[in-house]
């Protein structure tokens, strides 16, 4: 339709985007057969069967499981390129992408294997689709503080490949300030910092977040809503938002994607951002997260126009490159 071709036209980064999340269960399969790795479903059907989440936690325990059948450095180019590939349909023209180390270092595939991979992905994307990228090194909050120093040391030959590190994983009981320590030396060596913060976590997380590890930007945000004085902070300080409406829907954050905060977030003066988060468990890429909105919130092209300039001046391109799409 013709909404759907404004969408895709409109030229967008993806700020949030965890590249484990965008592993298709075709290719889920094809991965499987090719490493000799038992996977518990029968058929892609059987995969997406089981993709019915009440909680974020339901769908972490899917998702790392799912991540087993990556073992060396050509599936995660693969991924990373099918990733890419749709990306590019959907109007994207810079992506930043977060990828979990330890999810895979873990399982004993050196860290080596895993950001090779993507940094080969991420070349051949940018010679094909003239799409930049950057990486975003997460820490798995559920794991502990000493564990995400020895994952900051693993990457110490790639620091100058890696723009930034999160944190991400279970929300609840890993609150922002468990990784205080190791937040402060990523940024001692020059990393910018985003982390997931208020999507199942209450608005005290956030305000770790700006107090306790003055995070460059905020993944989520929506449960600082619930917060009248953290809200108008926010929107005050310029801090932009990875919002992920179908992920929220899934995971069960809104009940109806009717609810979606959006345009209460535009209205209350948020920078906000729409993103896909985990597209192949969700339910679609971030043109569909677009399209969502969109027809449940009413959002008006400008609104849309609005959204995507802030993916780029969220984004943590130099301000040159900021200019450039503007
Ligand atoms: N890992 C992948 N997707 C995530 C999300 N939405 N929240 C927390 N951790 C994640
Ligand atoms: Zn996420």
């Amino acid at each position: 339709t013709d909404l759907d071709s404004f969408i895709a036209g409109l030229p967008k980064a993806e700020l949030h985007l965890h590249i484990e999340g965008s592993l298709e269960p075709e290719l889920m399969f094809e991965l499987a057969q090719r490493n000799g790795v038992e996977i518990p479903y029968e058929s892609v059907e059987d995969v997406r069967a089981a993709y019915a989440f009440t909680r974020l936690q339901d769908f972490l325990d899917i998702y790392y499981a799912g991540a087993n059948v990556l073992r060396t450095r050509q599936d995660f180019h693969d991924m990373a390129m099918a990733y890419f590939e749709r990306a590019a349909q959907d109007g994207v023209v810079h992506a930043e992408i977060m990828f979990d180390p330890q999810t895979h270092t873990d399982r004993g595939i050196p860290f080596a294997e895993v950001i090779e991979g993507l940094l080969s992905a991420m070349a051949e994307a940018e010679a094909k689709h003239g799409m930049t990228s950057q990486l975003i090194l997460s820490f798995l909050r559920h794991l502990s503080e000493e564990a995400a120093f020895e994952t900051l040391a693993m990457a110490e030959p790639w620091l100058d490949r890696i723009t930034a590190v999160g944190l991400d994983s279970s929300e609840l009981g890993h609150p922002p300030v468990k990784f205080a320590q190791v937040l402060a030396a990523a940024r001692e060596k020059g990393l910018k910092i985003t982390l997931h913060a208020g999507e199942e976590g209450p608005p005290e997380y956030v305000y770790q977040a700006l107090d306790l590890i003055e995070a460059d930007r905020i993944d989520h945000g929506n449960r600082a809503l619930e917060d009248p004085v953290l809200t108008q902070r926010l929107a005050e300080m310029g801090m932009t938002l990875t919002v992920c409406p179908l992920s929220n829907l899934k995971l069960c954050v809104i009940d109806d994607i009717a609810q979606h905060p959006i345009d209460r977030m535009l209205q209350a003066g948020l920078k906000a951002t729409l993103n896909s988060d985990d597209p192949a468990y969700f339910g679609g890429y971030i043109a569909d997260n677009y399209r969502a909105v969109a027809d449940a919130r009413g959002l008006t092209r400008d609104d849309l126009v609005t959204i995507a300039r802030n993916s780029f001046t969220g984004s943590f391109l130099p301000a040159d490159a900021i200019a450039r799409h503007m």
